[in-house]
């Protein structure tokens, strides 16, 4: 494990930047391209950790997949294709392996074994492993199934309808594939939005899904159809520099190519709020998505409360949106956040306790945070304890720092952003 010592941006940060593409639809692109039948070609994949344990995965499967940077050629051969894997799978820290893979792997009529690193095998599979046992699945594993290690004893389920007991786009993704390839009619109520690029990219594969407000029905025997695919730039990394160019004096950057979808843009409408400068223009569909450009720069921002429907669309951002608060005049709130709590590790613990060795002032609360603005951060070192998002947290809060910032484990930030310390050298310039 390696560290990094960064210093304050003196003179602000400027520049152009194109992130890297979208985590979620990456890993999603691959289970698609991985099922369905014919040739399917990516492009601006995301060469992160997870998405290539996604890769991975299917590859124990026997599917033949061709990574050159950031495009992948999959060879789909369709479900019947598939064979079983030797050896136990390996999902490392990627939930979203971990609980979409639970939906197919459940589903095929094969034997799979699974496992992760110690961060995700602290994370629930209930939550997968209960809704997807209604259908029939046979999973075991510890604790009742509760968490990795798991044990597949896959067959063909049998659609029912399930009230999910949780906001999350995985749970509701792993339902989604595993009604795709069961008999029968599948009916999913979520329990409130998620992001949809699931149900997006299911029309971009040739698969029939009706969605009717909280209602998602589909029908079973499903066979997706290779694809060609770009993925958009991931907002959830764009974040990081939006919310950097925003606290740094003197600083503005425009992000090209950056995932707009509705579903993912909290964000923006979170920043907008406490009155950051940001423009969005140039916006395109690509595929079923809309990307754009976010033009940002230097803001005074005011603090705010967010709370409710608006809490899934940046729950990945609330870590950046913190360290954007203790630059906010006045107090903000994050409320009904509690599922930070069972992220790649528990990010309420995880924020309160960097940005307060940074010198912020913050509270923690049992469903996410109180941070009182606005504070001039002395330095430190930074724990990511493994995470990613902490990580970057931590490296784009020295841009404002008087003294240094140490970050542990900085390899972690491969896991979403592999190139985020070339983008950081870039904009510092
Ligand atoms: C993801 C959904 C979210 C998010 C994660 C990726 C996805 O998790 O935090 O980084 O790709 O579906 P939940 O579904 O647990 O909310």
């Amino acid at each position: 494990m390696s560290e990094i010592k960064l210093q304050p941006a003196s003179t602000g940060i400027k520049g152009t930047l194109s992130v890297p593409g979208d985590k979620s639809i990456s890993h999603r692109s691959i289970i698609f391209s991985a099922l369905a039948e014919g040739t399917s070609h990516i492009s601006n994949f995301l060469t992160g950790e997870d998405c290539l344990r996604t890769v991975q995965a299917f590859r124990e499967f026997g599917v033949e997949i061709k990574q050159e940077g950031t495009n992948v050629t999959v060879q789909g051969k369709g479900l019947d294709a598939l064979r079983a894997p030797v050896n136990p799978i390996y999902f490392g820290n990627s939930g979203t392996t971990a609980r979409l893979m639970s939906g197919v792997l459940s589903a095929l009529p094969l034997f799979s074994t699974a496992y992760g690193d110690p961060s995700l095998s602290k994370r629930p599979m209930d939550r997968v492993v209960e809704p997807l046992s209604e259908m029939g699945a046979e999973i075991t594993g510890r604790e009742k199934g509760k968490f990795l290690p798991l044990a597949f004893n896959g067959q063909k389920l049998r659609g029912a309808t399930i009230e999910m007991k949780v906001k999350s786009a995985q749970v509701k993704s792993a339902l989604l594939l595993a009604g795709m390839l069961a008999e029968g009619e599948t009916v999913i109520y979520e329990k409130g939005i998620t992001r949809n690029h699931t149900e997006m990219l299911m029309s971009q594969y040739g698969i029939s899904l009706d969605k009717q407000g909280n209602k998602l029905t589909i029908s079973g025997n499903q066979q997706p159809q290779a694809s060609n695919l770009t993925v958009p730039g991931d907002i959830s990394s764009a974040a990081f520099f939006i919310v950097a160019a925003a606290i740094t004096p003197n600083s503005s950057i425009s992000i090209e190519n950056v995932g707009l979808n509705p579903t993912r843009d909290g964000i923006i409408t979170a920043l907008k709020k406490m009155g950051a400068h940001i423009e969005v223009d140039q916006v395109e569909k690509v595929g079923h998505e809309p990307v754009g450009r976010v033009y940002v720069k230097t803001s005074e921002l005011k603090g705010c409360t967010f709370e409710g429907e608006l809490i899934p669309n940046l729950i990945d951002e609330i870590p950046i949106l913190a360290l954007a608060a203790t630059q906010a005049e006045g107090t903000t709130y994050i409320k009904d956040a509690k599922e930070l709590r069972v992220k790649e590790t528990d990010r309420i613990e995880a924020v309160v306790t960097n940005l307060r060795k940074l010198g912020a002032e913050v509270e923690p609360t049992e469903d996410g945070m109180i941070i009182s603005g606005k504070n001039k951060l002395t330095g430190g070192s930074v724990d990511s304890y493994g995470d990613h998002r902490i990580g970057m947290m931590g490296a784009i809060a020295s841009l404002i720092t008087e003294g240094t910032v140490l970050i542990q484990d900085k390899e972690c930030i491969n896991i979403s952003y592999p190139n985020f310390f070339d983008h950081l050298k870039k904009v510092c310039k």
